[in-house]
């Protein structure tokens, strides 16, 4: 495990899944107590691991969906219910969608070892951003009131790259 890989959680928390791989698996410490967001969480985590070089193409196409449908779904969650730190946590949401699609056009052929800079760079991000920001989101909604309303379905008439950047 390359010490970059060591700063995203606690020691024992990831493992190697393969020769240099780096996997993380969902775990309590991650619950925000809102049942479809961790289902989501739980969700990414498994897709992620999910990567190989083998099916690199079409998985990431999934885990890209998914992680747009998972923010849209956050997002509307926080705006119904009056989350003040929606807007900040927008941004960090894109960013990552700009990260992602930078990855997407931006790389070469596929290789083992740029799948595996890919989980690793994803693995990372989802540990940060859960147990500093999600967490704290969690910790608000249940002080505040959980919003009664249902998630919002996605809209599947818009593209992948629509819905990265817009959010739809
Ligand atoms: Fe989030």
């Amino acid at each position: 495990m390359s010490q970059q890989a060591r700063e995203s959680g606690p020691p024992g928390d990831a493992d190697r899944g393969g020769q240099g791989s780096f996997v993380v698996e969902w775990r309590e410490g991650f619950r925000t107590g809102i049942a479809e967001v961790d289902a989501e969480h739980q969700q990414l985590f498994a897709l992620v691991k999910g990567l190989q070089l083998a099916n690199a193409k079409q998985r990431l196409e999934g885990l890209v969906d998914y992680v747009v449908t998972h923010f849209t779904h956050e997002e509307a969650l926080m705006e119904r219910s009056g989350y003040p730190g929606l807007q900040r946590h927008i941004e960090m949401h894109e960013h990552l969608a700009m990260r992602v699609s930078e990855f997407l056009v931006g790389g070469t052929a596929w290789s083992e070892e740029r799948v595996q800079e890919l989980r690793t760079f994803l693995n990372k991000w989802l540990v940060a951003h859960i147990v500093t920001h999600d967490l704290h989101f969690g910790r608000w909604y249940h002080a505040t009131g959980p919003s009664t309303q249902p998630l919002p379905l996605r809209d599947a008439g818009a593209s992948l790259f629509d819905r990265l950047f817009g959010r739809r």
